[in-house]
């Protein structure tokens, strides 16, 4: 069916007037706040994106039956549950995320798909300490195979100390994959550019200055530095389809996308929306649908030395 036009935004969808968090831990409690509204609708508006990027994931991490996996930012489950099939029951996974709405999620994606040997649990990844949740405990130093972070690690307010725990926590020959992106579709920018002046600053896509997610030069020598070996990058696209313009609209705000729209003044959201629906049109197929190509990068790195030793183990 060809969608006609952009309809308005449920009242749900409402600007937030919140002061722009200044720590690590304001910014993580935004992060939690904001995911905890995505997650009714993450991943279910019609758009195959996150789990077709989380089964890819699984693919580049080599995930062997009888893994002991942990997944950073584990979401509604889209790479949890490949890496629970990956695993099998002589394995485990746990996921960890800091929204409890994304937790509820990640674990009903799990019971309805009989992976019992697999949890998700409320915490920061960055840490990776929590008290037993439904007897669920921390995992020791060396016990992992495989640390993943799907479109997650970048969020991270320290990403280097966290590759660095990951790597205490990973047994000799363990990897660490991730997967965040590349090039957005450059056919987009003028929907990006049109949006731009309403905003507040607060968007899903800012990166800091020193961010390893700059570049992949800037990514891997940070693996290196916390004592990775073996790093390899490989870019893929991620092509992701829209029915038209609604269903992109409901897709923002289903994901971190929506940062950007809760901050845009109610007074300016109108203004804002014309001015992106005006670019959407202009980027619609002939059969209305609109199609957005971005680069997807996944990096898998092997724990094999000691942080700091050089020695090899
Ligand atoms: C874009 S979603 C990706 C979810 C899932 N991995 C996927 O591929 O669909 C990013 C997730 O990271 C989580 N997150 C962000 N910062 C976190 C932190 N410090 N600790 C744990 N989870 C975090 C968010 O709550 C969110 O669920």
């Amino acid at each position: 069916m060809t969608e006609t036009a952009a309809s308005p935004p449920p009242a749900t969808r409402s600007a937030r007037t919140v002061a722009r968090p200044a720590t690590a831990d304001e910014r993580k409690a935004a992060l939690a706040g904001l995911f905890d509204r995505s997650a009714p609708t993450y991943e279910r508006v019609g758009v195959n994106h996150f789990a077709d990027l989380g089964q890819r994931l699984i693919g580049h991490a080599d995930v062997l039956p009888g893994d002991r996996i942990l997944d950073i930012g584990c979401g509604t489950g889209a790479v949890l549950v490949p890496a629970a099939r990956a695993t099998g029951t002589t394995g485990s996974a746990v996921g960890v995320d800091l929204s409890a709405g994304m937790v509820a999620r990640s674990r009903a994606a799990l019971r309805e798909a009989g992976l019992t040997h697999a949890h998700a649990v409320v915490a920061d990844a960055e840490t990776i300490d929590w008290d037993a949740q439904g007897g669920v405990h921390p995992p020791a130093d060396g016990t992992l195979d495989v640390v993943c972070a799907g479109i997650s690690l970048f969020f991270l307010p320290h990403p280097r100390q966290a590759v660095s725990r990951y790597r205490e926590l990973l047994g000799p020959g363990g990897r660490l994959a991730v997967s965040w992106w590349g090039r957005p579709d450059p056919r987009w920018d003028p929907v990006f550019a049109a949006s731009a002046p309403y905003g507040r600053g607060g968007s899903s896509h800012a990166l800091p200055e020193d961010s390893p997610f700059r570049s992949v030069a800037a990514l891997h020598a940070m693996l290196e530095e916390a004592g990775y070996a073996s790093v390899e990058t490989v870019e893929e696209p991620c092509v992701t389809r829209f029915r038209g313009p609604h269903q992109w609209w409901d897709w923002v705000w289903s994901t971190a996308g929506r940062m950007f729209w809760e901050g845009v003044p109610a007074e300016s959201r109108e203004r804002a929306e014309a001015a992106v629906n005006a670019e959407l049109d202009r980027l619609r197929a002939p059969d209305g649908s609109l199609t957005s190509t971005s680069a997807v990068r996944f990096t898998v790195a092997r724990a094999q030395r000691s942080p700091g030793s050089g020695a090899m183990r």
